[in-house]
């Protein structure tokens, strides 16, 4: 999604801005540009594809000035060209934005029909626009900006330099978020805090409706109707976290590798290690008092609600709804008060998740979410916030976040199912016992099944289809394992519940589809092996993602056959989650693709 810096300081700013973007890389762009403002005179450097290109730019063409603000777009309306990159500049106004204005074709109209000529595709010409034609009508750089925000609809973060108005950078939020952090002798505006971390990690978030004026000296906060606000300063966490690689090709591989510890973290919050007790903190939402429970997330995170879903049903017998957020939104769901509302998101800003949350809270619903953004927009608008602590995730791919998602929602529902006494006290402790192993047994599978994932990945990577399978929390694993293979190594996956290949799939099965089927030695076990048998009979190969037990128990041959050690039915999804990350980052690496930043994806989505 889009990125925003902007910096109003005291010495050169253009390679700080540019610094300044690259922490917001892990957001996903496909061009980037830099704007600033040198002894009245806007002049900018824009570049298709990644910074480095910009930065080309700047080594042959520097810009000098000590006020500047700078963008990656992720395209929406109109090419990743360099025209349609961000900053636009009208008659002395440059903007960048991020988001989406949705009355912008209207705007646009009114405007050709006054007079201007537009040179970009983009929805966010019009802003620069409109704010030019304020000012020809004479308004003053803060009324503009405050006739233009009147004007525009729909979700964004935006952040305007006048030529006229040599010390200042105006910024507007109504969707996506915006941090300003506070320096000594300078101020700086970003997505998150993140961006700002190497220069502040004093940190004031604008809210909903908010518009600024920051200068060298501090910051004006005004709401949409223009009265001065105050917003508290905060002390971010991100600059704690050191965005680098490590020892890692790319951030998906550490960030793959690091599960074992951010799980013992999220584990660490939610479970009392000495009594196998899941924590009173963990009860945040009153589950014995709700009658359902609705859920709804996008993308991997809402694949770890469809985990948690069988959780809860299955431990606290509580019925879940749930669906993809941008169908959650607009499904005029029959919501009753008496059940509570989880949302699931590692960024805590994705659009259809955050308007699906503010539904449910108009419908008087008790909302949760489980977030790893702590400071974020789901995370301030929840009456109990679960954080997974899995760090920051900097590769598009979620893999941490989904598994920290998962150690999560179990603890969740196992505190449901002791609040609504469908989990007795020493089912607690035997559950959690095996929570509490799942850190160590992941490290040892990391260990061990490395060299095999590289050879299966080979082999895979020469593939044009690839069908995952599964049963029960198999199931959503199996949606998963394909999602994560089409979004970095771009080879076609579909992922089906076992029991319903008969009913489509089995079509496509011959000796050139790769079937990879994730059976743990489960109550399911025997019939998913009866739909191996079935893609056998075909031809199809098998890549048979097992147990000791199960691998034991099967006699088919198979193309290749992975086996992770016996777990219990409670953990195994997170244990066999790590031979599907892995199946998928290794194809993507000898595909020679772009892991950490995919293409057209992007992070965060904060928009529809
Ligand atoms: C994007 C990301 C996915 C993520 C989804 C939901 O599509 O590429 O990795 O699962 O958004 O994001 P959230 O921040 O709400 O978990």
């Amino acid at each position: 999604m889009c990125g925003i810096v902007g910096i109003v300081g005291n010495s050169a700013v253009s390679q700080r801005l540019v610094e300044a973007l690259k922490r917001l890389e892990y957001r996903g762009y496909d061009s980037s540009g830099v704007a600033t403002l040198n002894e009245g005179r806007l002049d900018r450097r824009r570049a298709e594809g990644k910074l480095f290109n910009l930065e080309t730019k700047l080594a042959a063409l520097p810009l000098g000035g000590t006020i500047g603000i700078a963008h990656t777009r992720w395209a929406t309306h109109g090419a990743p060209t360099e025209i349609n990159a961000h900053p636009h500049f009208v008659g002395g106004v440059a903007v960048v934005h991020n988001g989406i204005i949705e009355n912008f074709s209207e705007i646009k109209d009114e405007l050709i029909a006054g007079g201007a000529t537009f040179v970009t595709q983009t929805d966010t010409e019009v802003v620069a626009q409109l704010l030019a034609r304020l000012r020809r009508e004479g308004l003053a750089p803060r009324a503009a900006m405050q006739a233009m925000l009147a004007r525009v609809t729909g979700a964004y973060a935006l952040a305007v330099l006048f030529d006229d108005l040599p010390d200042a950078i105006l910024a507007a939020r109504s969707g996506p978020p915006l941090a300003i952090g506070h320096g000594r002798g300078e101020m700086f505006l970003g997505s998150d805090a993140i961006a700002l971390s190497p220069f502040t990690n004093d940190i004031t978030y604008l809210i909903d409706g908010d518009w600024a004026v920051l200068s060298q000296t501090g910051v004006e906060i005004f709401d949409r109707a223009g009265n001065p606000v105050s917003r508290p300063r905060q002390v971010s966490q991100a600059a704690a976290y050191l965005v680098d690689k490590g020892n890692h090709r790319h951030f998906m591989e550490k960030e793959i590798y690091e599960q074992p510890e951010v799980i013992s973290h999220a584990l660490g919050h939610y479970v009392d290690f000495i009594e196998n007790r899941v924590r009173p903190s963990a009860a945040a939402i009153d589950f014995a008092a709700i009658s359902s429970l609705a859920m709804s997330a996008c993308g991997t995170a809402y694949l770890a609600g469809l985990i948690g879903k069988y959780w809860f049903e299955r431990y606290a017998r509580l019925p879940v709804e749930i669906d993809v957020a941008s169908e959650f939104r607009y499904r005029d769901i029959p919501l009753s008060p008496a059940s509570a509302a989880l949302f699931i998101s590692q960024s805590g800003e994705t659009a259809d998740t955050l308007a699906s949350l503010r539904y449910c809270r108009e419908a008087g619903l008790t909302i949760g979410t489980v977030v790893n953004a702590r400071e974020s927009s789901m995370a301030r608008e929840s009456d109990a916030v679960f954080p997974i602590m899995a760090g920051p995730e900097i590769g598009v791919a979620s893999t941490k976040a989904f598994t920290c998602q998962l150690a999560v929602l179990a603890a969740l529902a196992i505190g449901a199912g002791r609040a609504r006494g469908t989990v007795s006290a020493e089912e607690e402790q035997a559950l959690v016992r095996h929570l509490v192993e799942m850190p160590r047994i992941m490290a040892r599978v990391l260990n061990a099944i490395q060299p095999d994932m590289e050879s299966l990945s080979r082999e895979l990577s020469r593939c044009r289809d690839v069908l995952y399978l599964g049963r029960g929390t198999a199931y959503p694993l199996a949606l998963e394992g394909a999602l994560k293979l089409k979004e970095i190594s771009y080879i076609h996956a579909e992922g089906y519940a076992a029991g319903e290949l008969k009913h489509g799939p089995i079509a496509l099965i011959d000796e050139n589809m790769p079937v990879i089927v994730i059976a743990p030695h489960d109550r399911f076990f025997d019939k998913t092996v009866s739909n191996m048998q079935e893609v056998a009979a075909r031809g199809g190969r098998i890549v048979f993602i097992t147990d000791e037990k199960g691998a034991a128990a099967s006699k088919l041959a198979t193309m290749r056959t992975i086996v992770l050690p016996t777990v219990d039915e409670l953990i195994a999804p997170m244990i066999f989650s790590l031979p599907i990350q892995l199946i998928a980052y290794h194809t993507a690496v000898f595909m020679g693709t772009d892991v950490d930043q995919p293409r057209n994806l992007a992070k965060s989505v904060t928009v529809e």
